[in-house]
């Protein structure tokens, strides 16, 4: 088992740092940004069911939910689509209406998920195309789907997701490029631009790991509080959730993600002294309503820890603590912003003596409901 871990502690931290090579891996043979050229095998024989499908329906749990909700904004901004995203385990009894101009797609790391499973056999009866990303090979979603593409990250052993989360978005944003300019709402320009921009993402991803020592500050500062809570707008408000899931599943702390601007709506009650905020506040689109956002938690004498781009001054001045990640286009930064997230939920739950790998009353594929 040690020789498996390849000299880290846990698989969990082994997956962390894998994750340039496993987004690398991800997008080897199907991107490349010099020629233009972006190639999913799977997809092909499905192009056209993909490219004049009324919408898209995303089904998946937990951490693949959260890359579901990614795509919700990657397919919606670059292919103008109407996208849902679905907990399997709701659609699955909802009796949804679906027809057979949608294309289903299914996200599993495991390929096993039993819900994940019962909504792709819900959907295949009522006549829609069903497109699994897996991670797994020749697992049971990787079967029951018409065609799929996998991630490719690698067996994930930890059951906290983690380089899996970032190889569906890769596959998903592979995806949604390849949409948006087939359907031509990405003009020729803009789509070799967004190539380029994911091509990069592998090293800046590398360059983010390198904050582990100051996150392990951090977690040693906030190891003992009792409840966290995780906020973003726009693509980071699923990385918001998932960085509260992967806190809770293996630190057993409280945490809640949720829309910043959400907040005020309710969760703004609980902030006091005691409450460490997390924020992930990149340069994008949302940035200044996230800066009103910190303010909002500042006045209440909460503990600001915010994931900034590089360069930040503004929130650094806010912020009890700063985490800078490299910049990048927005619809991407989700790959980079999780990773100092999952490095806080490994080391508080490290701190706090917990089995990070095998956590409690959890197991790595769901085959049951
Ligand atoms: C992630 O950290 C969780 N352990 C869990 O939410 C997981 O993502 C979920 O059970 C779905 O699994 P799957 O991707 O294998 O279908």
């Amino acid at each position: 088992e040690a020789i498996e871990k390849g000299g880290y502690d846990h698989f969990m931290l082994k997956e962390i740092n894998e994750q340039p090579r496993s987004i690398a891996d991800c997008m080897r043979g199907r991107l490349d940004a010099r020629s233009g050229r972006l190639i999913l095998g799977g997809l092909q024989d499905y192009m056209n069911k993909f490219q004049n499908a009324d919408r898209i329906i995303i089904t998946a749990c937990g951490t693949s939910w959260h890359a579901g909700l990614v795509a919700e904004y990657l397919f919606e901004e670059f292919a103008r689509v109407p996208v849902e995203v679905e907990y399997a385990s709701e659609f699955r009894y909802r009796n949804p209406v679906i027809s057979s101009k949608d294309f289903v797609i299914a996200i599993s790391q495991s390929g096993e998920t039993a819900d994940t499973l019962a909504a792709i056999e819900l959907a295949k009866e009522k006549g829609a195309t069903i497109f699994g990303v897996c991670n797994v090979v020749g697992s049971s979603i990787a079967r029951a789907t018409h065609a799929g593409s996998y991630t490719h990250a690698g067996p994930e052993i930890g059951v906290a997701s983690t380089k899996a989360f970032t190889a569906q978005i890769s596959v998903l944003s592979m995806m949604a490029l390849m949409l948006g300019y087939q359907r031509g709402t990405l003009s020729e320009s803009k789509y070799m631009t967004l190539l380029s921009e994911l091509e990069a993402i592998p090293a800046k991803v590398e360059k983010a790991l390198k904050l582990n020592k100051k996150v392990e500050e951090i977690a040693a500062q906030y190891k003992d509080a009792r409840n966290f809570l995780y906020l973003g707008r726009g693509y980071n408000f699923p990385v918001a959730l998932e960085g509260a899931l992967k806190l809770k599943e293996i630190s057993y702390i409280h945490a809640e993600g949720y829309p910043a601007a959400e907040m005020k709506h309710g969760p703004i009650a609980l902030i006091d002294e005691e409450m460490p905020v997390v924020f992930i506040a990149t340069k994008d689109s949302s940035y200044d309503k996230v800066v009103s956002n910190i303010q909002e938690v500042k006045a209440r004498k909460g503990i600001i820890i915010a994931v900034v781009t590089e360069g930040d001054e503004t929130v650094k001045k806010m912020a009890d603590h700063v985490i800078e990640i490299p910049p990048a286009h927005e619809a991407f930064v989700p790959l980079i912003s999780v990773v100092p997230l999952q490095q806080l939920s490994y080391h508080i739950a490290v701190m706090r003596g917990c089995n990070v790998d095998q956590p409690r009353n959890l197991a790595k594929s769901v085959t049951v409901e």
